[in-house]
């Protein structure tokens, strides 16, 4: 028994000597104090499972409602490495990004502490089912506060964090329903962890930017094409991809072309919309074909989507037709890609069951080596 405290000890004292050699440390809970926040991680608390692991919803004993995330690394991620990373993201701070409270480390727990958003994610409020109705204003607002986070994440914050994985459902939705975008700076944990992988893609299909599915070519443009991806879920209501619908409205982006290539685009916002400004939703939408464009040195910077969407610049007209669209049979690849309406966090680590049971994803590059290779070839035509 004294042996057992004894290692106990020693094992938190280690973990101490880890923390107090960082700066700024990060703030830490202990792991009894997560699971009594949580009702012992009880099912009745959880908010959902993500590519990472699952999240809990829980009251720390000072009265703080908060999210916490079940973090599935494996016992081999260095402990220093983890707290670094999560020092860096604990130190970023904005009012378009969800505030990291901390973090814990106990054993081979990897616990992450966040701010609980009553009206959860943005995906449930678009098309789930918690009875939400988002009026023009605020999905105007969400567009806009979700680029100026963005904006921040790369262009000000130090250091500069690609998100790698923007979508609808890492945008949490506060009390007066503005956005905050969660989980940045949580897909550079899983690259780290194989050095051997890093050029696996890690986010989500149907918000993958091509160079990154395709060839891993990392840069903030990644986000601005994801981003570009959500502002058209946002505006059209409805999921990047949706097999319901006809066959020529299943992909949203392809949709969103056709429409404006036919001078159409005003009938992509969302039927349920009683009224919405028409110049601001053609500057969202324009915006948003500009944020898709194949090539990443096409697609605008996030400050300059801020001042697009707000109307301090011009929005610049948008021509080309993006390459994966025109040449590409969208639809015979996405559909590896794509199953239904279930989205799947791309991590590095393909051995997780989730992945493989919810989605039929590209969890490897090497795995779909003839699509690489066929999507590579159309890349190289197109730029
Ligand atoms: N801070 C939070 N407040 C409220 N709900 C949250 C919070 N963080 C996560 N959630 C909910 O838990 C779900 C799972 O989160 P996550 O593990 O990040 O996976 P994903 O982003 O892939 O859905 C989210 O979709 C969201 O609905
Ligand atoms: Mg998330």
């Amino acid at each position: 028994m004294l042996t057992i405290i004894y290692v106990k000890r020693k094992k938190e004292d280690e973990e101490e000597e880890v923390l107090i050699g960082i700066s700024p440390r990060p703030n830490t809970f202990s792991y009894s104090e997560l699971k009594d926040a949580t009702q012992d991680f009880s099912p009745s608390k959880k908010l959902g499972e993500g590519g990472f692991g699952p999240v809990y919803k829980g009251t720390l004993p000072d009265g703080r409602v908060v999210a916490v995330k079940q973090l599935s690394l494996s016992s081999n991620q260095g402990k220093e490495q983890f707290v670094t990373e999560i020092a860096t993201i604990s130190a970023v701070h904005h009012r378009n990004l969800v505030k990291l409270y901390g973090c814990c480390i106990g054993g081979n727990s990897r616990l992450l502490v966040y701010e609980y958003h009553v009206n959860k994610s943005l995906d449930q409020a678009l098309w789930g089912k918690n009875g939400l109705h988002l009026d023009w204003p605020t999905r105007f607002n969400i567009i806009l506060s979700t680029a100026k986070g963005l904006a921040y994440l790369h262009e000000e914050s130090k250091p500069k964090i690609v998100h790698r994985d923007v979508k609808a459902s890492n945008i949490l939705l506060n009390e007066e329903l503005c956005p905050k975008i969660s989980d940045f700076g949580l897909a550079k944990l899983y690259d780290d962890k194989n050095t051997h992988v890093t050029t696996r893609a890690a986010g989500t299909i149907g918000y993958l930017a091509p160079e990154y599915a395709m060839r891993g070519h990392l840069t903030e443009k990644v986000d601005v094409f994801s981003y570009g991806v959500l502002a058209l879920e946002i505006i059209s209501g409805r999921p990047n991809s949706d097999n319901t619908l006809e066959d020529e409205e299943v992909y949203l982006l392809e949709w969103a072309w056709t429409l404006h290539e036919n001078n159409q685009l005003l009938s992509l916002p969302d039927p349920r919309l009683a009224e919405f400004d028409k110049d601001e939703a053609l500057r969202v939408m324009k915006v948003a074909l500009l944020c898709t464009q194949a090539s990443p040195s096409i697609r605008p910077p996030m400050s300059r989507v801020v001042a697009m969407l707000s109307g301090d610049t011009e929005v610049n007209n948008v021509t080309t037709k993006p390459s994966y669209i025109t040449d590409w049979d969208f639809k015979d690849i996405t559909e590896a890609f794509v199953n239904g309406e279930t989205q799947t966090s791309i991590g590095t680590d393909n051995s997780r069951s989730e992945i493989k049971s919810r989605s039929k994803t590209i969890s490897s590059l090497d795995d779909q080596s003839t699509l690489t290779t066929e999507f590579r070839e159309t890349i190289a035509e197109g730029r």
